[in-house]
């Protein structure tokens, strides 16, 4: 069962081949130094990017899987949540693509393809297996006991992980993508120089919460001199991560003590960091549970973890998908 995937919800253009949990290719186009000098994503650039990058995406991914559109069962491509302009072009490319070839077309939603990473190769997880998905987006907690659904156990009441560790890395003048910035700033610093808030930590549920972390950082840094900040970056840097990860963790435990599991995966962009991966894998050690760790590239966004979405979801049959509304395929 070979799925052609398209991803781009946000500011990477991906497509890539999978066939069931192996990934024949997996191509990842970042558009990051386009973005980097607005220190965040400007979603009318990311729609003209993807726009120019999306078909060459395309022909290497299938060229990389060593196939043609022919030979493909199946295309998928994300629905969202995303930037809607950004969605239009992967779904619409998507749409004409299968038409082409009166294929069938699945509509993914991103965080299901975030969770679906770890159905692939090497070591696919079956469910069940307790989530922690934490991107630029989205921060939360998935019970996944089947294949294309979860229950949210807890989630972000306001910004997600990433996008904090976007903003403190904005604020400390580090650049963009944040979260590789400040984990590469970090390894330089001392995470107990600074005490910030770990925000919800005596709340009893599952939910997260990074603002006023943010906004610690955003007085600490007011309250620095530049020669101080300067001197103090990398400290700045991996107290911020250290709160970051020791709020992550520590809502995982809670979960992990809550109801009981016997495997643990991650997802998302901040899924790549070294010092969380470290720190779950610590915890997992400890009750002597089974932790699915997908490499960084599986971590970000990217198109086989849509395919592999794909593969437990039906397919709508040509020529039904040409109606679809972007929003609502
Ligand atoms: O999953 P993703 O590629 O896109 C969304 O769905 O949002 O996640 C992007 C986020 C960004 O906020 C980026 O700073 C963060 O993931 N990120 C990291 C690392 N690599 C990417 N955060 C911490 N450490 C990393 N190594
Ligand atoms: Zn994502």
């Amino acid at each position: 069962m070979k799925v052609l995937a398209l991803e781009t919800s946000c500011d990477d253009t991906c497509a890539g081949v999978v066939d069931g949990p192996r990934v024949l290719s997996n191509v990842i186009s970042s558009q990051a130094s386009f973005h980097a000098r607005y220190g965040g994503v400007v979603p009318e650039v990311a729609s003209r990017h993807h726009l120019e990058l999306v078909n060459p995406v395309v022909d290497a991914a299938l060229g990389d899987a060593g196939i043609e559109l022919d030979d493909v069962d199946s295309v998928a491509v994300t629905r969202g949540p995303g930037l809607i302009g950004a969605l239009l072009v992967g779904i619409s490319t998507a749409k004409g693509l299968a038409a082409a070839r009166r294929k069938p077309l699945a509509g993914i939603d991103h965080l299901h393809g975030h969770v679906a990473a770890n159905f692939l190769e090497p070591d696919p997880l079956e469910p069940p297996f307790l989530c922690l998905i934490a991107s630029g987006g989205h921060t939360l907690l998935a019970a996944v006991r089947e294949r294309g659904r979860f229950e949210m156990l807890g989630q972000t009441l306001d910004d997600a992980a990433g996008e904090a560790l976007d903003k403190a890395a904005r604020l400390l003048g580090l650049g963009y993508p944040g979260g590789p910035a400040i984990e590469g700033a970090a390894a330089g610093g001392d995470p107990e120089a600074f005490s910030f808030p770990i925000p919800m930590r005596d709340d009893p549920g599952l939910d997260f919460s990074f603002s006023g972390l943010k906004t610690a950082l955003v007085y600490t840094v007011r309250d620095l001199a530049p020669r101080e900040l300067e001197s103090q970056r990398a400290d700045l840097a991996a107290s911020f991560q250290a709160a970051v990860v020791e709020q992550l963790t520590s809502r995982l435990e809670r979960a992990l003590d809550a109801e009981s599991w016997d495997a643990v995966a991650l997802g998302g962009g901040v899924a790549a960091n070294t010092p969380l991966r470290d720190g779950i894998a610590a915890i997992c050690d400890r009750r002597g549970l089974r932790l699915k760790l997908v490499t960084p590239e599986l971590c970000t966004d990217n198109a086989a973890m849509i395919a592999s979405a794909a593969v437990a979801t039906d397919p709508a049959p040509y020529p039904e998908y040409l109606a679809w509304d972007a929003w609502a395929a």
